[in-house]
């Protein structure tokens, strides 16, 4: 099955809401015309509203770096999906960095997955191994729990609607990215390969599938040569306009 590429920025807790404006104003300039790659750019909430307006009537999507599972209450300092959905289209859950730095577990993915999907948002779905289970060879076991639990009952309708991410925690900001084969062999046999355990595979054929962790100008058409990815999450090289835009032209070229 053809899918279409998507590549989303992840500006983590990155720049005021003023420089995300000049930041999204020159990629819409550069890319806001591409057809057949879809591009989210994931700013702070803060800055939605300012990267919302640079980016419209562009074809450019934009997207939340995580929300709240519940729609509204006494939770000081959060976000819920309902408040996002007039804002954006996407939403980063479960993050490493999330999982790392702020406790969120398989559990509270799948809340969290849920509740984007009640809201219409596409969730973009993060997993992968820290590096000492990669050192122990465990990527497989720890992908796969991961790929369980956030899909944990969710209908096929449902899970038709994700967009997952592998990225591998030791290739997050090292400059130490996974080879595409890899990277290809983890998405194609445990992500992929549990999407069609849980799904059958006509669905998990149509599911995209980005890898995420160093990605650079210099190894995307890598990552983008390999069958089962398409697209990738890109942290760092997000940050600056000529990056992204090769990263962006890059998998253009790769899959038209
Ligand atoms: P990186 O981050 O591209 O800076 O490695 C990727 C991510 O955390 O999504």
């Amino acid at each position: 099955m053809k899918r279409t590429p998507v590549i989303a920025g992840n500006w983590k807790m990155n720049k005021t809401p003023a420089e995300a404006a000049d930041l999204a104003v020159a990629l819409a300039r550069s890319l806001g015309g591409l057809t057949g790659v879809e591009v989210v750019l994931c700013p702070p909430f803060v800055s939605l509203p300012a990267v919302g307006a640079a980016v419209k009537s562009t074809r450019i999507a934009l997207g939340a770096q995580n929300i709240h599972w519940e729609k509204s209450g006494a939770f000081t300092g959060e976000v819920s999906a309902p408040m996002l959905a007039g804002l954006c289209s996407h939403v980063i859950i479960g993050h490493s960095e999330r999982r790392q730095y702020f406790g969120e577990t398989d559990a509270s993915v799948n809340k969290k997955v849920k509740a984007a999907l009640a809201s219409g948002l596409t969730p973009i779905i993060c997993v992968g191994e820290l590096p000492a289970e990669y050192e122990a060879e465990q990527t497989g076991v720890v992908v796969s729990w991961q790929m369980r639990g956030a899909y944990a009952d969710l209908a096929a309708e449902e899970a038709a609607r994700t967009v997952v991410a592998y990225e591998p925690v030791w290739a997050i900001g090292t400059g130490k990215a996974a080879t595409g084969a890899g990277a290809n062999a983890v998405i194609g046999l445990h992500i992929r390969g549990m999407l069609a355990d849980l799904y059958g595979s006509a669905l998990a054929d149509g599911v995209r599938i980005q890898y995420g962790g160093s990605v650079t100008p210099a190894n995307i058409a890598e990552f983008m040569s390999q069958p089962d990815i398409d697209g990738a999450l890109v942290g760092g090289a997000s940050l600056k306009a000529p990056d992204f835009e090769a990263i962006v032209q890059a998998v253009f070229k790769a899959k038209s």
